[in-house]
């Protein structure tokens, strides 16, 4: 369902020139883009960003958003592209545009950031399935550019080896990074020699992957590779992050550590709410965003989290990681009460100023009034 208030939310598009496109495997492809340098402060970027891609597909107008594989040190801007079926828009956009034509790509966007800490030295364990891998790649090369001793565990879950996208890539990452980057394939439609690396990375492999591969620390005899772990990079379906996160979670990590990007429309919390709260029925919630105000919005109850529940009824509010973590739903409360599941991210500041995160908050009265509108 579109509304009135997705109108003003466009991002702004400047025509890139392809530069190079390569086929990666089967079903997916990478495109090299050209910035001109009147506007390359417009595409400068961090790692775990991404464009949206805009082109005519017959009667359509088609706009997707891809990560960059590419980091911001880097010089070209580089995307790598899933193509989803013969007759899909990203099957045209493969056949039919080539090295110097033109294109139209939004300026960067997305929060799936990572604090960086040069002096540091960290452990980062991140978990990509298929496409997945295309903003952890980023952060990859990223961390080993700016982090001289952070060492990095990448778990990587395809259906077989000839779809691992990047593969070349990555392994010549990790030959480069002298011991820092630590690369584990996992399959789930070819036969594997080791179990462990056999099937989907969900709750069941992390429990293995902790204990097989994160258990002995050779840097500190004392520790495991998993209890020095400091950050925690997923990105797949929405299924998989809810499983890889949980899972991360239920073997203590904090939630504050664990990173992710949902690239598609996920129905579902990432986390179970863990505590109960007493029933309202018909919320009324009015919403400002883009200076536009939409009054008599009603919930069926206050059992799911209010971002869920507007984004269900079709109303497309600013959100990345639907988990408290990222800040991209911030907005003001302006009438009514709420709880938040999750409170550490915001600043006391931010909370005395009445700002809320609706992805983790829990309507606590008949009435409620959001705006989105913070600057
Ligand atoms: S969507 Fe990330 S904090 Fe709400």
């Amino acid at each position: 369902m579109e509304n009135q208030l997705t109108i003003a939310n466009q991002p702004q598009f400047h025509r890139l020139k392809i530069a190079k496109k390569k086929q990666l495997t089967k079903n997916a492809f990478a495109l090299e883009l050209e910035v001109p340098d009147e506007l390359k402060p417009r595409y400068s970027y961090r790692a775990g960003q991404y464009v949206t891609l805009k082109y005519p597909f017959f009667e359509k107008e088609i706009q997707n958003d891809y990560s960059f594989t590419s980091a911001p040190f880097e010089k070209n801007l580089s995307l790598a592209i899933k193509i989803n079926g013969e007759n899909s828009s990203t099957q045209f956009l493969f056949n039919n545009y080539k090295e110097g034509d033109e294109i139209s790509v939004s300026e960067p966007a997305g929060r799936f950031f990572l604090p960086y800490k040069p002096n540091e030295k960290r452990t980062v364990l991140a978990f990509a399935s298929g496409i997945g891998i295309t903003p952890i790649i980023s952060h990859i090369k990223n961390i080993l550019q700016e982090e001289g001793l952070t060492r990095i565990f990448l778990f990587y879950g395809n259906k077989s080896y000839e779809d691992i996208i990047l593969r070349d890539e990555l392994e010549d990452l990790q030959k480069k990074a002298h011991g820092r980057l630590s690369v584990y394939y996992f399959l789930s439609q070819e036969k594997v020699k080791d179990q462990l690396f056999q099937g989907r990375l969900d709750e069941k492999k992390i429990s293995l992957i902790i204990n097989q591969i994160l258990h002995l620390d050779e840097d500190d005899e004392e520790s495991t590779i998993w209890d020095s772990t400091d950050k925690v990079l997923i990105c797949g379906p929405g299924a998989m992050i809810k499983s890889v996160a949980n899972a991360c979670y239920n073997h203590g990590i904090p939630k504050k550590n664990i990173h992710f990007e949902l690239f598609q429309a996920f129905n579902e919390d990432i986390y179970p709410t863990e505590k109960e709260f007493p029933l309202i029925e018909n919320v009324n919630v009015t919403i400002q965003f883009n200076h536009i105000v939409k009054e008599g919005i009603i919930l069926k109850n206050n059992e799911r989290k209010l971002l869920q529940q507007l984004l269900d009824l079709g109303y497309k509010l600013p959100y990345s990681c639907k988990s408290g973590i990222c800040g991209s739903c911030l907005c003001y409360l302006k009438k009514g009460e709420v709880v938040m599941t999750e409170d550490e991210y915001l600043t006391e500041k931010e909370k005395q100023q009445g700002k809320i995160l609706p992805c983790v908050s829990i309507a606590m009265s008949k009435d409620v009034s959001l705006d989105f509108d913070l600057y």
